[in-house]
């Protein structure tokens, strides 16, 4: 039976349908203590959501939603290590690796491995590392690194290398020393072919000093063995950590060898509070599970199948793609779990930029577009540097695009008219720190186990993304010289003009 048929799905539909004509705008005419009663706080995060077309019968429906999916005993079965990954016949721990009191040993033990290695660095000739790894084994990393720049205690200079790019890598080679230059190899599988290419590449560029210069990050060791890592330059990792959910484990090395690994452990520290909360929390109270199904209710049954993801902070910048891995291939999928496949819409086109410079670039659609848009807008009170009056500009730009997008604005001109009615959540803390990133990390994290949960699909593996990765291999034998009467005309008038020279 599809979902859309059970009760409380045809609760909402039919609750939709009652509030389709009621604006957000009337909701707070309606009650002018809104803000308070459809907002939540974490310790210093605020997540207010009464931007969102959304009445107290429609959370009541939500959660209900929520109830008949058995959100509460698929949550514990998470908690517990239950085989939440079917398809790959694993439980996803990544919890583990952030909860100090864990009974799993080998967590702390690589905890232990990673602070004797940054000691080791700090204390060392090295001037730079260069880190090789590119989804989850890049973006985690890259994210945290920049967000929390301002706490930088190392005078290392970290270079993280993604993608099979001549032009970034052979530059960084050239401004390097490969005397005083580490690489760190972060690889879950230690397969990955854009990974693999740069790391030949800059082991040969390290030449004598390869074997000394070289650590890696991964779970299937006897693969880094076989590349040259010498076994004491590896830091394991399991396979019960999703590769979008790693950056708590050693993938995080490059956050700890740049802002020292108190720092790196404060990042952890501010995810389980997150988890505890998640773990504990009421649903209607529970940040992650609100978001969560804000989210079902704009796609389900307002459709509105983006989100964007607007941070008003340039550290924050990669905030956007962090979370299109994190909620794109997670629940990127149709395949539903007990067989079959969906007939409703699952994860959203998430995307993004910083504010305020989205404000000059695609604000214009959200207000006056064709599509509507829910927004995630984050911002904090404080800037972690001089002169606050930049962060009050920050904040009443943030503000004032949320307020505009629900408002919109009537106009005797009719091109000037913004319809409003526009949704988006509000995410406020005090100032970036550790805590608080890693709070945001945890926080989607579990607004996605809980989207995957309600929409039974399977949020913790990615076979969509096997298909890309044989045809590469594939087009690569034609770029080589294979035949190309076996491909489609495309692929094969393609490689011929790639070849032209
Ligand atoms: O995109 C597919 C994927 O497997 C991601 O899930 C993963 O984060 C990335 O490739 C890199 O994989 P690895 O860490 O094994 O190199």
């Amino acid at each position: 039976m599809s979902k859309k048929n059970s009760s409380a799905w045809q609760a909402l539909t039919a609750h939709r349908q009652h509030i389709a004509d009621v604006t957000i705008s009337e909701m707070f005419a309606a009650d002018n203590d809104r803000f308070n009663k459809f907002s939540l706080r974490h310790h210093d995060l605020l997540l207010d959501y009464s931007k969102q077309q959304v009445t107290k019968d429609t959370v009541q429906l939500l959660c209900a939603l929520a109830e008949e999916s058995n959100l509460q005993q698929a949550i514990r079965d998470l908690f517990n290590g239950a085989i939440v990954n079917q398809t790959e016949q694993r439980p996803a721990l990544h919890m583990e690796l952030r909860n100090s009191e864990t009974n799993r040993s080998e967590i702390a033990t690589v905890l232990v491995q990673m602070a004797e290695f940054v000691s080791k660095m700090q204390s060392s000739d090295y001037t730079d590392v260069i880190v090789l790894g590119i989804g989850g084994s890049d973006l985690g990393p890259r994210l945290v690194c920049e967000a929390l720049a301002p706490y930088k205690i190392s005078s290392l200079n970290i270079h993280f290398v993604a993608n099979v790019d001549s032009d970034t890598l052979t530059p960084l080679l050239k401004s390097l020393d490969y005397n005083t230059t580490a690489c760190i190899i972060n690889s879950k599988t230690f397969t990955t072919i854009e990974t693999l290419a740069n790391a030949a590449i800059v082991k040969t560029w390290l030449d004598s000093n390869a074997t000394s210069s070289i650590w890696a990050v991964t779970a299937h060791v006897k693969n880094a063995t076989a590349f040259g890592v010498k076994p004491e330059h590896i830091f394991a990792f399991w396979d019960w950590v999703g590769g979008r959910y790693s950056v708590w484990s050693a993938v995080g090395l490059p956050i700890a060898l740049s802002l020292g690994i108190d720092n790196f452990r404060r990042v952890l520290a501010g995810a389980h509070a997150m988890d505890q909360h998640f773990y504990a929390t009421e649903l209607s109270k529970n940040i992650p599970v609100m978001q969560a199904l804000i989210g079902i209710w704009n796609i389900n049954f307002l459709n509105y199948n983006t989100l964007a993801i607007q941070p008003y902070a340039d550290g924050l910048q990669l905030l956007p793609a962090y979370l299109q891995q994190l909620e794109m291939e997670s629940n990127g999928k149709a395949a539903e779990n007990s067989g079959g496949f969906v007939d409703y819409q699952t994860a959203p086109v998430i995307w993004g930029g910083v504010g305020c410079n989205g404000q000059h670039a695609y604000m214009q659609m959200l207000h006056q577009g064709t599509q509507i848009v829910p927004v995630d807008f984050l911002v904090a009170r404080r800037s972690c540097n001089e002169p606050q009056e930049l962060q009050q500009l920050l904040i009443a730009s943030c503000l004032g695009q949320s307020q505009a997008l629900m408002t919109g604005r009537k106009d005797p001109l009719y091109y000037k008219v913004c319809p409003g009615n526009r949704p988006s959540t509000t995410i406020m803390f005090d100032v970036i720190t550790p805590e608080i990133i890693g709070t945001l990390i945890a926080m989607y994290e579990h607004k996605v186990f809980v989207q995957g949960t309600i929409w039974q699909i399977q949020p913790f593996d990615q076979w969509g993304v096997q298909l890309g990765k044989d045809l590469i291999t594939d087009v690569l034998g034609l770029l080589r010289g294979g035949e190309l009467n076996q491909v489609d005309n495309s692929t094969a008038g393609l490689v011929r003009y790639a070849l032209t020279r």
